[in-house]
């Protein structure tokens, strides 16, 4: 049977909820705003909206920065009409419609932007580039207006560009509290300050292509369709609290298991949707029965997954050798190095 569900309707207006944190803001503008922001990788998962126009997410999740992969990005005013680049070109018309539909939230009239954006992680492929793509634009923009907001109020503006960006504006690991209020005043993410040195991520990039369902498509066919979707938000919330345990105690087998049983089930959700979604390519697959054979054989090596085919693997800098011998390929991140 499929189960159809409506998005809880929400009260309030992305245009409304900028508008009002801009009151707290100051308006001292510059030539140009220049920032970075780093890729994360959750290892619990956001996967659905309590509301879609503010971005509010149904549960919480916890994320590790990826370092210095992810994006930085220039902003300046512009003449007559909004221009866009992409890693040094003109940007796609979906790219540039979905960053100036954005900038729109924050223009005053006849207000025009140049915005040059440089990723050096493959944008779309499922390692989470409008993350850090929305989280530098907010930076850059905070920059080039001189509003001046902290942490917090730059993750909530974020969010409303991507929901995972909300997570983007810190290094390390970093938690999205979900919240509960209707204007989302206190969904926000903020740092969780646990450096872990030995901590390692491997990207396995099974592929660059774009993929076919974005995500808030995909959440919303999962919440709507999928009846596996009701013993999700439960899920998430036990996985959350048992990472956080985890990244205290430095205890990586139990945040590695977490962090590959969160994705799974994520991932099962999706497949019990209708039409059924499915990010996995027959290699993803190959992959994951890589990482478990090598499990059984005491390899301490666990991976997860977003809304795409790539696998990243999350092991101890003491294996590292191992796991490059197992995956040549494997583009290994330092989250804590300085
Ligand atoms: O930020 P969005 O709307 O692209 O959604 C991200 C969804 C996942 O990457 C699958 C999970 C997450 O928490 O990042």
């Amino acid at each position: 049977m499929i189960r159809i569900t409506t998005l809880n309707g929400g009260t309030m207006t992305r245009q409304k909820f900028v508008e009002n944190l801009l009151k707290r803001a100051d308006v001292k503008t510059a030539a140009r705003g220049e920032a970075f922001a780093p890729a994360n990788i959750a290892l619990c998962k956001y996967w659905g909206k309590r509301d879609a126009e503010l971005n509010l997410p149904v549960n919480s999740s916890l994320s590790i920065s990826l370092g210095k992969l992810g994006t930085r990005t220039v902003v300046k005013f512009a003449k007559s009409a909004d221009r866009i680049f992409l890693n040094g070109k003109h940007a796609p018309k979906a790219f540039a419609a979905r960053l100036s539909a954005y900038l729109d939230l924050f223009r005053a009239d006849g207000q025009f932007f140049e915005v040059r954006t440089k990723n050096n992680i493959p944008t779309a492929a499922g390692l989470a580039s409008s993350a850090s793509g929305f989280a530098a634009l907010i930076k850059a923009l905070d920059q080039l207006m001189g509003w001046g907001f902290n942490p917090r109020e730059l993750s909530m503006l974020a969010r409303l560009g991507s929901g995972s960006a909300t997570r983007s504006l810190y290094d390390g690991f970093a938690i999205w509290n979900a919240g509960q209020r209707a204007d989302g005043m206190d969904s926000y993410a903020e740092p969780l300050d646990a450096p872990w040195d030995s901590l390692r991520v491997g990207i396995l990039e099974v592929s660059k292509a774009r993929k076919k369902t974005g995500s808030t498509e995909g959440m919303n066919r999962t919440r709507e369709t999928s009846e596996l979707y009701e013993a999700w938000p439960a899920q998430a919330d036990c996985d959350y609290d048992e990472l956080r345990t985890a990244i205290v105690a430095q205890d990586f087998p139990m945040l590695g298991k977490t962090a590959e049983n969160n994705a799974l089930a994520m991932h099962a959700t999706m497949m019990a949707a209708w039409p059924p979604l499915c990010y996995w390519k027959p290699q993803s697959v190959s992959l994951m029965h890589k990482v478990w054979a090598a499990r059984e054989e005491g390899l301490e090596l666990y991976f997860t997954m977003d809304a795409g085919p790539n696998l990243k693997l999350l092991f101890l800098q003491e294996n590292q050798a191992a796991v490059k011998k197992l995956f040549p390929k494997v583009q290994v991140v330092i989250p804590f190095s300085s």
